[in-house]
């Protein structure tokens, strides 16, 4: 078994590192007060990354699921909110067309997106809809050439910046999750509004909206895959986006780790480093174990979706192992920098906040639980 990483892979590992660090990093400050990183976007488009594992042939960069992983995993550690906003731009936002599109609406929309001309989003909670996504009351009814789509979505990630969304929305409600399709809609498509925007705990520069859709008229060539299969597209897409959420935890829970690190080899407390006393070694040790294996976790799974295999159980896995590590590691590193961890003079503060919402969006740890449990 070969846990080494390709010379692609590794190249593509540089690259990102090379590029937070230069162009990420000086604008995380701003981001925080609630800047959104647009031209960073730009930025990452011009070099491929908005479309990493999207073959050449449709705007994409061509390369390998690892690849693209490794890009949020390096990109989080500098800032989770592009990292976010990558994944579900990627996972959830482009991929859905790539696997169930007709060629005319991948060469209308994959393209695009691929390029980071477009940024995608994924519309599929609701307020009484989140865990149990079936049950959710957004209503298209076909009428001649469109369907007509009415009801309101929340928590939208790149709400209000994306061009495309997809939108899932009950053709037949009595057929429950049989009856759920799916549709490409683009931002400026009359009746659909954008609605609050939330203030959220962290990931300050990334947007979360509502969305409700009001007599919205949608074509028929929007529709994506058959009337009734938009569930299946969701949950296939999820698969990956997991994936690329437990990545983002990585990122975050590694970035505090080094910062832990790098502080308790300089903080002096009774003569000597606190790096060199029990209480703090062992917690490190602790907090370096659980992230290696985060890592094997999700470039497992990654490795699984790269080669087309089935691997719904193992992202899940990924997910809610490495966001749970992401919240203790946090946890911990502000516990290595005590008080001074609490300030925002240091960045540990900004990894605690933006680790929570790992163990929430793209399924809480509870439904990873119910898919594993499920597949067991
Ligand atoms: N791939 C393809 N098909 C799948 C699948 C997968 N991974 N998982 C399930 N399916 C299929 C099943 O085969 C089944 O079809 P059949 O009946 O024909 O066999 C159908 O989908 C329904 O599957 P289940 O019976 O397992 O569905 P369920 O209703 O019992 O449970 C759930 C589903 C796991 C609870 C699901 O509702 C779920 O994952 N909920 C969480 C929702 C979620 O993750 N929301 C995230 C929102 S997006 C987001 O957060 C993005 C962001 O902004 C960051």
């Amino acid at each position: 078994m070969d846990l080494r990483f390709s010379e692609e892979q590794e190249m593509m590992r540089v690259m990102v590192r090379d590029f937070a660090q230069k162009e990420i990093a000086p604008f995380v400050e701003q981001m925080e007060s609630g800047f959104f990183p647009r031209d960073i976007l730009n930025k990452m488009g011009e070099l491929g990354l908005m479309g990493i594992p999207i073959p050449e042939e449709y705007g994409g960069s061509g390369m390998d699921f690892v690849s693209y992983i490794t890009a949020i995993h390096e990109i989080s550690k500098v800032s989770a909110t592009v990292g976010v906003i990558l994944s579900v731009h990627t996972s959830v936002g482009t991929n859905p067309i790539l696997y169930f599109g007709t060629e005319e609406q991948k060469q209308k929309y994959v393209t695009k997106l691929a390029s980071g001309q477009y940024l995608g989003a994924f519309c599929l909670t609701e307020p009484n809809a989140g865990s149990d996504a079936a049950a959710l009351k957004s209503k298209a009814i076909r009428n001649g050439d469109h369907y007509i789509v009415n009801g309101s979505k929340v928590f939208i990630t790149n709400g209000g910046e994306a061009d495309v969304y997809i939108v899932f929305a009950s053709t037949n409600p009595a057929l429950g999750s049989k009856g759920i399709s799916a549709f490409i809609v683009e931002k400026n498509t009359p009746g659909f509004v954008i609605g609050k925007d939330e203030k959220k705990m962290g990931l300050h520069g990334s947007r979360t909206v509502q969305i409700s859709f009001e007599d919205m008229k949608v074509p028929v060539e929007n529709l994506l895959g058959q009337e009734g299969e938009g569930f299946k597209i969701a949950l296939a897409n999820l698969d990956a986006g997991r994936i690329g959420i437990a990545a983002q935890s990585l990122g975050i829970a590694e970035a505090a780790l080094e910062a832990a690190i790098a502080y308790a080899a300089e903080r002096q407390q009774f003569g000597k480093t606190i790096a060199a006393q029990q209480g703090i070694g062992f917690k490190l040790a602790d907090m370096s174990t659980s992230v290696e294996a985060s890592k094997l976790l999700i470039y497992r799974a990654a490795q699984m979706r790269q080669h087309g295999e089935r691997c719904g159980k193992e992202a899940s896995m990924a997910k809610l192992f490495s966001s749970k590590t992401a919240m203790e590691v946090t946890t911990e590193a502000i516990q290595v920098f005590g008080g001074y961890g609490y300030t925002e003079d240091y960045p540990v503060e900004r990894y605690f906040r933006d680790a929570k919402i790992t163990e929430i969006y793209e399924g809480t740890s509870e439904i990873q639980r119910i898919v594993i449990s499920k597949n067991l």
